[in-house]
């Protein structure tokens, strides 16, 4: 909320009410963005499982993978929408990631399936 006081506080008064309107909507993007965290990493449920499978990948390394990236993925930066980046970008990506986040050969591993998996499960599901 820290950007709603900077925004408005550096708006020329002339200007100050079609900036208060724009930092409305603003909020409220941001705030959509907040409710969507099952649109960035989704849950592991049977559409997600399914899709795992198929990968080769079962559950129980899908919730340690969503465990991971939910848990140790956020102490620099928030949730990445997991469908914002190729599969080529994520393992480009995770490698120096899963350094920052001194993340063991496991850990990394389980990460690995569940971007892959809801990378998948995200690109191909009809949702909005
Ligand atoms: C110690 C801090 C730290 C931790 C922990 C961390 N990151 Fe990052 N992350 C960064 C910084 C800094 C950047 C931006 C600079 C960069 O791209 O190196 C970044 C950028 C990213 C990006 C965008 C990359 C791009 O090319 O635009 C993704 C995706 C990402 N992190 C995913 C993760 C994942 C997944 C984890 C957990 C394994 C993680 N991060 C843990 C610091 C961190």
């Amino acid at each position: 909320m820290s950007h709603w006081v900077v925004n408005v506080a550096g708006c020329k008064r002339r200007r100050r009410r079609l900036c208060i309107g724009l930092s409305v909507v603003w909020v409220s993007v941001a705030f959509v963005g907040c409710l969507s965290l099952e649109r960035m990493a989704p849950p592991v449920d049977e559409g997600l499982i399914a899709v795992g499978g198929q990968q080769g990948f079962d559950s129980q390394v899908l919730v340690r993978g969503r465990d991971v990236y939910l848990n140790q993925c956020i102490a620099c930066h928030s949730v990445e929408p997991i469908d914002r980046y190729s599969i080529e970008q994520w393992r480009e990506t995770l490698p120096d990631m899963a350094q920052e986040a001194k993340l063991d050969r496991l850990q990394t591993d389980d990460l690995l399936a569940y971007l892959m998996t809801s990378h998948h499960f995200l690109r191909t599901a009809s949702t909005d």
